[in-house]
């Protein structure tokens, strides 16, 4: 498991909500990866440090993404939050020493998704909103769906993500609408 360096260091670098955040999506990444056959060390440590950028302040998320040539575009410059990601991912690398690029991409892809979910981006993915400190009103139906198909908890996960940008009037970043297209089209006898 994720050993007591990285938890120690991440303590120092979250606030008590998202430290305690990311050790629930730590757990909930090694059950999920024990159901469907991933790797439960990296699920362990990618949901770990998933949110290690996620108390940087903004301006800050924005000259840091600026110095490591971390790609965005007008949805991040408008909503730089969602950088937290690929930043972390960055800092993962960076400050924990962390060389495994599967690890680093699930830190990378967990707000947005991708057309091309590895199982441990899904894992790393559903267990950032099913974790039990989650209260949001749609959760119970992820987790649900998460002990019986991994695809069809992601799929919910992208449907409340969208739903909830569409009824706040935010934009809707096109990297999460490619990554459900390529879900909905590619997953086998689904309907619609
Ligand atoms: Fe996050
Ligand atoms: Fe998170």
């Amino acid at each position: 498991m994720a050993g007591q360096f990285y938890v120690k260091r991440l303590k120092g670098m979250l606030d008590p909500e998202k430290f305690e955040h990311s050790l629930g999506v730590r757990d909930t990444a090694v059950r999920l990866a024990r159901i469907n056959g991933v790797d439960e060390e990296r699920a362990a440590l990618a949901g770990l440090l998933h949110d290690c950028a996620r108390c940087l302040p903004e301006d800050r998320i924005l000259e840091m993404a600026g110095r490591f040539a971390i790609p965005h575009t007008e949805v991040e410059m408008a909503l730089p939050v969602l950088l937290h990601a690929p930043l972390g991912a960055e800092l993962a690398r960076r400050e924990f020493g962390v060389s495994d690029q599967a690890v680093l991409r699930a830190i990378s892809v967990h707000t947005l998704g991708d057309a091309d979910m590895a199982m441990l981006d899904k894992v790393v993915f559903v267990a950032d909103k099913a974790e039990p400190g989650r209260r949001f009103s749609g959760v119970e139906e992820i987790r649900r769906k998460m002990c019986a198909d991994l695809d069809r908890a992601l799929l919910a996960c992208y449907d409340l993500s969208i739903g909830f940008a569409l009824q706040n009037g935010a934009p809707v970043h096109p990297t999460m609408i490619e990554a459900r297209n390529r879900l909905v089209l590619s997953g086998p006898g689904r309907k619609f």
